[in-house]
Parts: structure tokens; C-alpha cells; sequence
């Protein structure tokens, strides 16, 4: 397991670090997050995660715990004080503590937590056979943009697919549209392998995957659709995938029991996911 932690400034045991009970992120999950996967010792899009962190931080008034560079600093030693190769790096910033109340401090230092979590390589047997998953109510707030660390309605989705022995639920709208998965972002691709995913708004969080695999779909020359896509027409796609930093790209075989195509992963999946371990291996800073 990994041992160190960097918590407000310092260099922690796990087991000795904590935050103030009076930490606005532990009153009203008053802060934000970022995953980061480890490849061979090196973030991947590192830079990307960070300008996100940023965006999540400005939305909610939060100011910014340290400068890019600085940051990257803290995480590559905490990478390096973990001895981590393959895993997780885990941030978190929130606006720091002070009294309960819930008006917005004026001036308290945000708090910034960042740990890292040892990994063994996504086992390959969920990327060769596909995954299930279910739909459910999209019931959360109107920013889910911002990675908020606000994240009920999403553990009790996961926690809805687990029982349904499903791999994740993809969250379904007021007009029967798929915005996302409760971790991951959701693909399909249509009649004519064009590669369609929700547009990146208010509604969904811009995974850094979901970023990543958008440019590599157009390199392979594929036409991609941000768009919104109902529960039917997923039902009917050729293909179906999720994409996140813990779990890659991962294809969809089947939607409330129903089977996507021919209820294998298919070719435009496969490739993709090929591209993006080879993203993976080339990225790094
Ligand atoms: N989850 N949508 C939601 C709601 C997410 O929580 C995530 C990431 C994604 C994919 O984003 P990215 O490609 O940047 O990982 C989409 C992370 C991994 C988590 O909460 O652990």
C-alpha cells in the first residue's frame, strides 16, 4: 500500500494523516478532486487534469492551493515517496477550514490533500469480454461539470449496478437521454461507426479520457458526434464503450440485460483501446 501522504504542506504517514473536522470539505463536500493514473511511474495527461482542477476550483469560487508547477512537484514526490509504478494519484482541494456556517468564508486558505494508490494494470479480462451495465435516474445537480466531491448520487448508482451485477449505471435524464456512467463517460457508435457521446456541457463531466479518446478517434478517421443519445438508440448501437482514467476504455456488451451488437466488444471499441494504452505508454511527465 502506498505509505505517504501530502497533506497542507506536509509529508505524512497515511495512517497520521487527517484534515480539521471543521474542513468545509468534510462539513458540505465544499471542494473538489482529481484522479490521476500512474503508468510506469509517470501521471498520464497530467497537464489536462490539473487545467481541470482549475476549471472545477473557479466555478466554485475556491482559489487555486498552489501554482501548476508547484503542484506537479507535490505530485511527483509523492509518486516517488510511494515508490508508486502503476496506480492512482488522488487530489483534493477544498476551500479550507473555518466555523460552520454555510456562507462562504472570506479568506481561508483552501486545503490540499494529494495521496497515491497502488494499482496492478486494469485486469484484461474486462476490456476482452465487455462489461454490463443498467441504467438509472440522472439525479444530480445541474453542474456535474464541476468535479465536485459532492458524490452521493453516484456511489448509490455504482452501488445499484454492483447488486445488479452490472459494472456501472448509466444515469438517464428527464428525456430518456444517457448523459453518463456514474464514474465514466458513456459512447455508442451508430449504424455508420460514427462514434457518439454526449456533448461536453453542464450535464456531464468532461472526462480527460473522454477528451483523449475524442482526438484519437478522429486521427483513426472515424466521425465523431458529441450529441445526446436515448436509452433506445444505445439499445440499438453497433457498439458501446465507457471511458475513465481508472478503467481506460472499456466496451459495453450489454444495457439492462439487453445485448449492444453482437454482444461482443466490437472493432471500433477494440481499436480505440488500443490507441489509448498506446497514448498511455507514450505520455508522461
Ligand atoms: N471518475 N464521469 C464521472 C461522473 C466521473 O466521476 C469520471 C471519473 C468520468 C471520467 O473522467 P476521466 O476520464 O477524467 O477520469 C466521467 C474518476 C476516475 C473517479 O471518480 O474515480
Amino acid at each position: 500500500m502506498a505509505r505517504v501522504a501530502y497533506v497542507n504542506g506536509r509529508y505524512l504517514m497515511r495512517d497520521m494523516a487527517a484534515v480539521s473536522i471543521e474542513d468545509r470539505g468534510y462539513q458540505f463536500a465544499d471542494g473538489v478532486y482529481e484522479v490521476i493514473w500512474v503508468q510506469q511511474g509517470r501521471p498520464v495527461d497530467l497537464g489536462r487534469h490539473l487545467d481541470r482542477l482549475d476549471d472545477s476550483l473557479q466555478s466554485l469560487g475556491i482559489s487555486r492551493p498552489m501554482s501548476h508547477a508547484a503542484l506537479k512537484v507535490v505530485v511527483g514526490e509523492v509518486i516517488r515517496r510511494n515508490l508508486l509504478r502503476n496506480g492512482h494519484v488522488y487530489i483534493q482541494s477544498t476551500r479550507g477550514v473555518s466555523r460552520r456556517d454555510h456562507l462562504i468564508p472570506e479568506g481561508t486558505l483552501p486545503s490540499l490533500v494529494v495521496m497515491a494508490s497502488r494499482e496492478s494494470q486494469r485486469d484484461a479480462h474486462i476490456q476482452e469480454q465487455g462489461v454490463a451495465v443498467i441504467t438509472i435516474p440522472d439525479i444530480r445537480w445541474k453542474r456535474c461539470d464541476i468535479k465536485s466531491i459532492a458524490l452521493l448520487p453516484n456511489i448509490i448508482g455504482k452501488q445499484k449496478a454492483s447488486q445488479g451485477n452490472a459494472f456501472d449505471a448509466w444515469q438517464v435524464n428527464g428525456h430518456d437521454i444517457i448523459t453518463e456512467g456514474t464514474t465514466t463517460n458513456a459512447w455508442i457508435i451508430g449504424a455508420k461507426g460514427e462514434v457518439i457521446t454526449h456533448p461536453a456541457n453542464h450535464s456531464i463531466l468532461s472526462g480527460i479520457t473522454r477528451q483523449v479518446v475524442m482526438e484519437l478517434a478522429m486521427e483513426e478517421g472515424l466521425s465523431v458526434y458529441e450529441r445526446p443519445f436515448t436509452v433506445a438508440e444505445a439499445r440499438r448501437a453497433k457498439e458501446a464503450f465507457i471511458t475513465s482514467t481508472t478503467n481506460y476504455v472499456v466496451p459495453v456488451v450489454s444495457i439492462d440485460g439487453h445485448k449492444v451488437g453482437a454482444g461482443r466488444p466490437g472493432p471500433v471499441t477494440k481499436s480505440l483501446l488500443k490507441r489509448y494504452l498506446a497514448h498511455m505508454a507514450r505520455d508522461g511527465e
